[in-house]
């Protein structure tokens, strides 16, 4: 019986506990600082902690003579959990504190694809004085994405058109960005303003190599018609041939050729990437351009990948901890996904938490649909929202169409006063304005 623990608590770590579940020979343990009913569930024990606390999670495997640990969210890798797991003998199929400043260091990222020629560079400089930061946003006429270079959970950036128009306002943010230190530092990131549509494309690396999955597309903005301020991602969508309506079969094989340049760079630096590896790219006119790169799976898209991966995805870690991925049996359904989050009304701006949701899973079940739980608390049998996402229902069907009718049945069968969903996600208009877009751009 091999005993893998999972660590974090959100609706992409439900559905990781589940690709461990249907893996052979398997007993899975859990490490979160919420109570998600799913994980628990799947569970055969677990431990509610911080998944930050390095100490207790190792302390936790220890204790459970764990074989592998698969890690969710960024923060832990960036405390350098998984330093800690390896120092004491146990697996980890996740990158080390070094290999996932990719993510967590985006001037270094920026760095490492400039000094290694990497396709899919974006104009870019960095800053610790405001004075110097707005000069740059003026030479670009203030059409630029504002950056903290540390981690803020997806919700630091700020771009023209979307949150500010002018450079005065642009500059204001660059300055609040390195007085306030927004990330960590008194550090800022100025990068041109991209246009176009945006693709997410995960990769499993094995510090060589990588394979890449189907291409996704998830939904940052709270409200429908992408307006409203960024959130975590709202829902996501993935269609049966791997590619993403709006774009070619080039843009997802040059996309998965920057993560594999990106893969051998960090070999080079001496600080092989193991686990899960994600991009961010805007498919612009001149192809895919890096928005950035992350150390970890996608949530939600990360929901739109796994329940459609057919291989015992545990023996696919275990290949990547032991840095030989060409054995591996990896495949996906040629499916369509369609991944809806519920969120606390008020989420994105100020979150209604501990209101009470009612979630029918029997019904859900019968229509097709899977539900994952996020960030929500079971008591006395009812869910309860936190100020985060809730739970996330995914729709699988043979063509795009049949999955967001999944996923829309599944959601009428949870119900409460104050939640919200972002319903035009994965819907035919919402994608003939993207593939409308995207033909303008490429003229
Ligand atoms: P990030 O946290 O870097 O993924 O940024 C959050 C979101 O801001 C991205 O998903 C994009 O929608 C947008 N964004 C980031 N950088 C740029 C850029 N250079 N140009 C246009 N949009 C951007
Ligand atoms: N869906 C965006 C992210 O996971 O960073």
């Amino acid at each position: 019986m091999i005993k893998v623990l999972v660590v974090g608590g959100g609706a992409r770590e439900h559905a990781i506990c589940d690709a461990v579940c249907r893996s052979e020979d398997v007993e899975l343990y859990s490490l979160m600082h919420n109570r998600n009913p799913g994980i628990m569930r799947l569970s055969k024990d677990y431990r509610i902690a911080k998944e930050t606390d390095v100490e207790k999670v190792v302390d936790f495997a220890l204790s459970k003579n764990i074989d592998l640990v698969l890690i969710g969210p960024e923060a832990p890798l960036e405390a350098g959990l998984t330093d800690a797991l390896k120092e004491k003998g146990i697996n980890v199929c996740a990158p080390t504190k070094d290999a996932a400043r990719i993510e967590t260091d985006k001037e270094w990222m920026r760095e490492i694809v400039s000094r290694y020629n990497i396709p899919g560079q974006v104009k870019n400089r960095t800053f610790d004085n405001p004075k110097e930061a707005r000069k740059f946003i003026e030479q670009l006429n203030g059409h630029v994405a504002v950056k903290p270079v540390g981690l803020t959970g997806g919700k630091g950036v700020r771009v023209y058109g979307d949150h500010f128009r002018t450079v005065d306002e642009a500059a204001q943010y660059a300055a609040e960005v390195i007085e306030k230190k927004i990330g960590g530092k008194p550090r800022v990131l100025i990068e041109e303003k991209l246009e176009g549509e945006e693709f997410t494309l995960q990769a499993f690396s094995d510090g060589k190599s990588i394979y890449p999955t189907p291409a996704v597309q998830d939904h940052k903005r709270l409200l429908p018609g992408d307006r409203g301020p960024n959130t975590g991602g709202m829902g996501s969508y993935s269609t049966e041939s791997g590619i993403l309506p709006f774009m070619e079969k080039s843009d997802y094989e040059e996309g998965a050729m920057i993560l594999q340049r990106v893969v051998e760079a960090l070999h080079n630096e001496g600080c092989p990437f193991v686990g899960p590896i994600y991009g961010q790219f805007m498919l612009t006119a001149d192809g895919p351009k890096i928005v950035e790169i992350n150390a970890r799976f996608g949530d939600p898209e990360a929901m739109n990948i796994l329940p459609i991966f057919r291989g015992d995805f545990v023996d696919m870690c275990f290949r990547m901890v032991d840095g030989d991925l060409s054995g591996a049996r990896i495949d996906f359904d040629r499916k369509a996904t369609v991944c809806k989050y519920v969120v606390p009304e008020g989420y994105g701006v100020k979150s209604m938490a501990d209101q009470p949701i009612d979630v029918d899973e029997e019904m859900i079940k019968q229509e097709g649909a899977i539900l994952f739980y996020a960030s929500v608390n079971r008591k006395d049998d009812k869910i309860y929202t936190t100020s985060s996402r809730s739970l996330a229902v995914v729709g699988i069907g043979n063509s795009l169409e049949e999955a967001e009718e999944i996923c829309e049945r599944g959601l009428k069968h949870i119900r409460g006063e104050h939640i919200f969903i972002r319903h035009d996600i994965g819907t035919k208009e919402l994608i003939e304005k993207r593939i409308k877009h995207m033909k303008e751009l490429r003229g």
